[in-house]
């Protein structure tokens, strides 16, 4: 109990100074913030299906940091048959239970409104969890990296890789991946990466052979990688007959090692392949030259400043925040960390912190 006391005071001491950098700065009459709450309350995380790596780190951080933080954090995560209606059903247990926050990596980033709902009417305080719950006014905040900026980013390192592979030609041929339609991520890395790729289709240095330029066209159902590695089976051979495939912007890693097997059954050169999450697997073929690059979105960053908000919440302070985001209902409140893109050149020093990548880099 006396070691519980202790946390709760640091947390209130650090949240005072955090109030004035002019964070979303509530009235502190009014608002989840306001009351604070037990010490030992109850905190629920209700996760995806494990579709990335980063999903599976995200459950053991959030166990082990929201236990020693003296809460009594409940985890779960959505099976994949039946995700949605899993979560939901896990949600509203975590009502019924008497959670003080709920933190939310949604299945389906639309398909929550009747266990928000609920949420709101109990007074628990909802914070999405790397995806942004969306067309909903009861989501309090936002935890996640700056997505428009992943999409940025793996968009200039597939020019870059371009050019380092193919700096002799003057165009390149390319192919383009978005991640599942029921993630708002989705549509958020898609865009980042057209603010860059767009104009250089424009100007013709690069042309998407298939034809299929929108984030409907080239989504990937579910971010199953046996779909991507359907898809870019499709179109070689549809649209690459005699051509060569210079390109391919991937939103994650999973999905790219799936477009890598499609190239390479197909008897083809890799072409500059790009990713997201610095999964083992693709750390391994960045370092091996087969995956061009991927972004380190470090989990243990992000879950550590989702538990931050939750301290913060619990000592009746408002939580730190860097930015709003648009969810379609209103501006959320978020707390927007910076993604950082990993090639071969650079994985050993952005990795250098990380006991179960920086092995990976060393050799
Ligand atoms: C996450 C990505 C992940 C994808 C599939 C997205 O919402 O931001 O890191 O690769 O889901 O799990």
């Amino acid at each position: 109990m006396a070691l519980v006391g202790i946390v709760a005071v640091s947390v209130a001491l650090t949240g005072c100074g955090r109030g004035d950098t002019g964070s979303s700065s509530a009235d502190p009459s009014e608002g989840a913030a306001a009351e604070g709450f037990a010490a030992d309350a109850t905190i629920g995380v209700a996760l995806p299906d494990r579709t990335s790596e980063n999903w599976v780190l995200a459950g053991d951080l959030f166990t082990n940091g929201l236990d020693e933080a003296g809460f009594d954090g409940n985890v779960q995560y959505a099976g994949s048959s039946n995700s949605v209606g899993d979560q939901q059903q896990q949600i509203q247990t975590m009502i019924d239970g008497g959670a003080e926050v709920i933190v939310i990596g949604a299945a389906d980033t639309n398909q929550l409104a009747t266990q928000l709902q609920a949420a709101d009417a109990a007074g628990i305080t909802v914070i999405a969890y790397d995806r942004l719950i969306q067309n909903s006014e009861l989501v309090d905040y936002y935890v996640a990296f700056d997505n428009f900026h992943v999409g940025e980013l793996q968009a200039e390192s597939l020019l870059q890789g371009l050019e380092e592979r193919y700096g002799d030609q003057e165009a390149w041929n390319i192919e383009l991946f978005s991640g599942s339609p029921d993630d708002s991520n989705s549509a958020v890395f898609f865009d980042g990466a057209m603010s860059v790729l767009q104009p250089r289709i424009d100007d013709g240095t690069l042309t998407v052979v298939s034809g299929q330029t929108t984030v409907q066209q080239t989504s990937t159902e579910d971010w199953a990688a046996e779909n991507a590695q359907n898809r870019m089976d499709t179109i070689l051979q549809s649209s690459y007959q005699g051509q060569e495939l210079h390109g391919v912007l991937s939103p994650n890693d999973n999905l790219a090692r799936a477009i890598l097997t499609s190239v390479q059954n197909d008897g083809r050169e890799v072409p500059v392949v790009t990713g997201q999450d610095s999964e083992v697997e693709s750390v391994r073929a960045i370092v091996a030259g087969t995956q061009y690059s991927t972004i380190y979105k470090d989990t243990r960053a992000l879950v550590a400043a989702t538990i931050e908000m939750v301290q913060a919440l619990q000592a009746g302070e408002e939580p730190e925040t860097t930015a709003t985001s648009d969810n379609g209902a209103i501006e959320v409140p978020s707390n927007l960390l910076e993604p950082v893109i990993v090639t071969q050149a650079n994985a050993a020093e952005a990795y250098a912190d990380n006991p179960d990548l920086a092995p990976l880099t060393e050799g």
